[in-house]
């Protein structure tokens, strides 16, 4: 072989291992990238289902959060519905005496305008109602419940008169005591009507006690009296006539006295039939309309009348004691009496209203408590029983009569009754 020739071979097994290097280098860069490529993939999936485990975890979470949230509000709502709809008043304070409740109904029996700041001093705000404060107080130092309690409240206090109230201490999870809790109830209207059954009462039995005894009296009266007639005038000395016409005079007078207590003390028998009350204060103002207009005045009648179950002769005499009471008054200051008869029903109370009004001097502070007592009067012709009739009436209907200021400043009587369904 040529020299030639045998380099040509040389050379080509050179270029023949140069290229078959260069392959092989070219597959293993080949395979490393496949290789790197399929683990990069690999890890690239491992990344990606991590964050979407714990996005679905996180979910879950703000899921449960958000439920425990709306959970939370439904039954704090819940709560404060319970408070601002029960019919009882609640106030809670903490161990500081700070408050942390007072529910509608415990702002107005309590007589507080406005709903007072969270951590207000209870003291402070039961100013008015010193007793109330006063058991509060006793609940928190003394750890001990207070149970059904009936307070009256100071006179003038805006709220209610007399309240019933229960105060129990308030134990937070670890039993340690967190403060008071106190529940009350209004027992204005059960006192009043205590007391009203306590008047009827005392009156049926003054009646039976003192009519016997009257009744005897009026008789021993009407034999003096009737003795007195008996003596002829004319044959007297004329010093002595004065005497007995004395005795005429005042036996006379004191029969019209023990009658009229008589008629005052005797039990009273009820008629009872559905009495228009609109008619018979008609009635009663046009009996007394005459001495009005002669005084240059008037009586009318406003509002809405109602119907009750009662004796309307009875309630007609009671009106009547009333409207005269108010003429008396007007002429007596010296005005033209503007009188009006006002009458409202109160559907949610059961009750019905007639207020005597007039524009007289009014009823001062002094006489107010004493007005219907049995012969209690301040003019020198008055028998002092009007006013107590009228309360034995209104009483014996299962009503009450108040007496008070008119809105212009003069008198004011009002006969509150049941309303028919409740007698
Ligand atoms: N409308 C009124 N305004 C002012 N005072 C009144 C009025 N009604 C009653 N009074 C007072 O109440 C007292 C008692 O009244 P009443 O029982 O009817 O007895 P009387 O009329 O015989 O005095 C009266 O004497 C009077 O002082
Ligand atoms: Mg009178």
């Amino acid at each position: 072989m040529s020299r030639a020739a045998l380099a040509f071979l040389g050379l080509t097994a050179i270029i023949v291992t140069l290229a078959a290097v260069l392959l092989f280098a070219i597959a293993r860069i080949f395979s490393a990238a496949r290789a790197t490529g399929s683990r990069r993939r690999e890890s690239g999936a491992d990344t990606a289902l991590l964050p979407a485990a714990l996005q679905e975890a996180v979910a879950r979470l703000k899921a449960q959060e958000r439920a425990m949230t709306l959970r939370a509000e439904a039954s704090e709502r819940l709560s404060e519905e319970i408070i601002t709809s029960l019919s009882a008043g609640l106030l809670g304070v903490n161990l500081n005496g700070e408050v942390q409740i007072v529910n509608p109904v415990g702002r107005r029996l309590l007589g507080l305008d406005e709903a007072p700041r969270r951590g207000a001093d209870y003291r402070r705000l039961l100013a008015d109602a010193a007793p109330v404060a006063a058991l509060i107080e006793q609940c928190l130092t003394s750890g001990r419940a207070i149970v059904r309690r009936a307070i009256e409240m100071p006179a003038g206090h805006p709220g209610a008169s007399h309240l019933g109230l229960t105060v129990s201490p308030l134990f937070g999870e670890s039993s340690d005591m967190q403060g008071a809790i106190c529940l009350f109830t209004d027992l204005t209207a059960i006192v009043a009507l205590e007391e009203q059954l306590r008047l009827k009462d005392s009156l049926a039995r003054v009646g039976e006690l003192t009519a016997g005894i009257a009744h005897e009296f009026r008789n021993g009266l009407a034999t003096i009296h009737g003795y007195s007639r008996l003596l002829d005038l004319e044959a007297l000395p004329p010093a002595f006539r004065p005497y007995v016409e004395g005795i005429r005079a005042e036996t006379e007078s004191m029969r019209e006295v023990v009658t009229n207590f008589l008629n005052f003390a005797r039990p009273t028998q009820l008629t009872l039939v559905s009495v228009d009350l609109g008619a018979v204060a008609e009635r009663a103002a046009d009996d007394l309309r005459a001495d009005a207009r002669a005084l240059h005045g008037d009586i009318v009648l406003t509002g809405e009348f109602a119907t009750v179950e009662g004796d309307d002769v009875l309630l007609r005499q009671a009106l009547s004691n009333l409207l005269r009471n108010a003429i008396e008054a007007c002429a007596g200051a010296g005005t033209a009496p503007a009188i009006a008869i006002e009458s409202d029903i109160d559907r949610a109370q059961n009750i019905c209203t007639l207020a005597v009004r007039d524009n007289g001097p009014g009823f001062p502070d002094k006489v107010l408590d004493r007005l219907f007592h049995p012969f209690f009067t301040t003019k020198p012709q008055g028998t002092g029983l009007g006013l107590a009739l009228v309360q034995k009436i209104v009483v014996t209907h299962n009503g009450r009569v108040v007496a008070g200021a008119a809105p212009g400043g003069g008198g004011q009587v009002s006969i509150l009754l049941p309303l028919a369904s409740n007698l």
